[in-house]
């Protein structure tokens, strides 16, 4: 194919080199006339390893031209990827001028020319740049509509600086979000020879899952480096605990606790963090990051607060108590603390939940509740049909398939589920639905 790619920095430099290695024919814009007569000599503007001798031999091969010419470029492609710099501005947002910049340009030369064109974003964006942002300059200044005149989509670039071609070579997936299936088959054959999946989704969720992969990247170093901290100032090996903490591909290096949801509790999480954050403290250690995940647990019970409480709804179903679904353990229950901030609002509370009620009638869990909760103790019941034709919001915190297909079938049009548990069968539902941060 023909491949017009704008920016020839480090991400557009190296998917140049690698595109025009795969055969296709790849014209490079840039503004910076150093970089263009550096890449017109055969040189690569940028260093990493083997993108010298990759450059030269492509640009030799004369599958690599370059131009600061964007209609020379534009009329001889079929697909243009925007690889230009989102710097960040001095208050952290993102300088989106060089991407608009693009964008008038190339709207300005797809007014001149016939042939469908895809526009396929790769600088890093924040959510809805590209419908919102990208979509109405190209509109503009081509005079022609989305799906009409060119597709548009964007697609997270994964590689890292230093080891950026075998990056390319082995993504981890390629996600590309798209305007339509037109634009995602125009796209597909250029990366379906790499090693790994291709996945069309949405726009927004392809914007958003670069910010998400970066943020967890950070997150992973941030977290190693404080208990490398901690671990040093108790005189522990902290790169044996962490190698032995990423060898458990159950819980730790796995898909699990990584679906949004509901807050945590229990017996364990809140108790253990604690006794480390005070261990932090005798160590006149600072662990910002540790520090900071009880109080945006706190959060997410705010969350569904503050959406009940502005609702304005009085009559709230709950359905679960314990701290997750398939126990009766209340021991710092994220519903327990919930369920008493919304009785100390004022809300007509009602609570169903099959283990609780069990243990209750059982004994094992009944002086738990008598003795520290004898306030929600009498707000229990134990009919899950009655609980939910009473609710004005029925608030689903636990995820047995049977209650969930009964909140399915039951609820009606009047009534409100705001969904703790991310429940099947949504799209059944006669009721409004909410997702707690969905
Ligand atoms: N560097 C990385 O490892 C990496 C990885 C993934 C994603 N990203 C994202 O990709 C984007 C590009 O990053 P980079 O590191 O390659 O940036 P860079 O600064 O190295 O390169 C950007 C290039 O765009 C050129 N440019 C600016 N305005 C232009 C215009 N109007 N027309 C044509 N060219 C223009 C600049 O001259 C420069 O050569 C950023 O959004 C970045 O967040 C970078």
């Amino acid at each position: 194919m023909n491949i017009a790619i704008f920016g020839m920095g480090y991400v557009g430099a190296v998917s140049a080199a690698c595109l025009a290695r795969d055969g296709h024919q790849v014209f490079g814009v840039d503004v910076d006339p150093t970089k263009l007569d550096l890449l017109r000599q055969g040189y690569s503007p940028i260093v990493e390893e083997g993108i010298q001798e990759l450059t030269s031999n492509v640009v030799e091969q004369g599958r690599l031209t370059v131009t600061d010419n964007v209609d020379e470029a534009i009329g001889q492609c079929a697909l243009s990827f925007v690889c230009v710099g989102t710097p960040s501005q001095p208050n952290g947002s993102q300088d989106l001028g060089a991407i608009e910049k693009v964008a008038a340009q190339i709207g300005e030369a797809l007014a001149r020319h016939d042939q469908y064109h895809v526009v396929v974003i790769r600088s890093t964006v924040r959510p809805g740049t590209v419908m919102d942002r990208v979509r109405p300059v190209l509109e503009q200044h081509s005079g022609k509509q989305l799906g009409e005149g060119f597709g548009l989509a964007f697609q997270p670039e994964f590689l890292r600086e230093g080891t950026s071609i075998k990056d390319y070579d082995n993504p981890p997936f390629t996600v590309v979000g798209g305007d339509s299936q037109r634009t995602l088959d125009g796209i597909r054959p250029v990366f379906e020879h790499l090693p790994c999946e291709f996945v069309g989704t949405d726009i927004g969720t392809a914007e958003m899952l670069k910010y998400a992969c970066n943020a967890f990247h950070a997150v992973k170093i941030v977290f190693a480096n404080e208990i490398g901290r901690l671990g040093q100032s108790l005189g522990v090996d902290s790169r044996e605990v962490m190698r032995l903490v990423t060898q458990d591909r159950q819980l730790n290096i796995s898909p699990a606790y990584l679906r949004p949801g509901f807050a945590f509790g229990g017996s364990c999480l809140p108790k253990d963090l604690r006794a480390l954050l005070y261990i932090a403290k005798e160590q006149d250690m600072e662990v910002p990051m540790l520090a900071g995940v009880i109080p945006s647990n706190q959060q997410q019970i705010d969350h569904a607060l503050q959406f009940i409480l502005r609702s304005g709804k009085r009559r709230v179903g709950m359905i679960g108590l314990s701290f997750k679904s398939g126990t009766d353990d209340l021991r710092e229950s994220p519903l327990v603390t919930l369920a008493e901030q919304l009785v100390g609002k004022g809300i007509e509370l009602r609570i169903h939940d099959p283990n609780v009620q069990l243990s209750r009638l059982i004994g094992a869990n009944r002086r738990y509740i008598e003795e520290k909760l004898p306030h929600l103790g009498r707000l229990l019941v134990d009919d899950a049909a009655e609980l939910i034709g009473d609710a004005d919001i029925v608030l689903l915190g636990l995820s047995d398939a049977n209650l969930v297909e009964q909140v399915v079938s039951e609820a009606s049009e009047a009534q409100v589920v705001l969904d703790l548990v991310g429940m099947p069968g949504r799209d059944r539902l006669r009721a409004a639905y909410r997702g707690i941060c969905w």
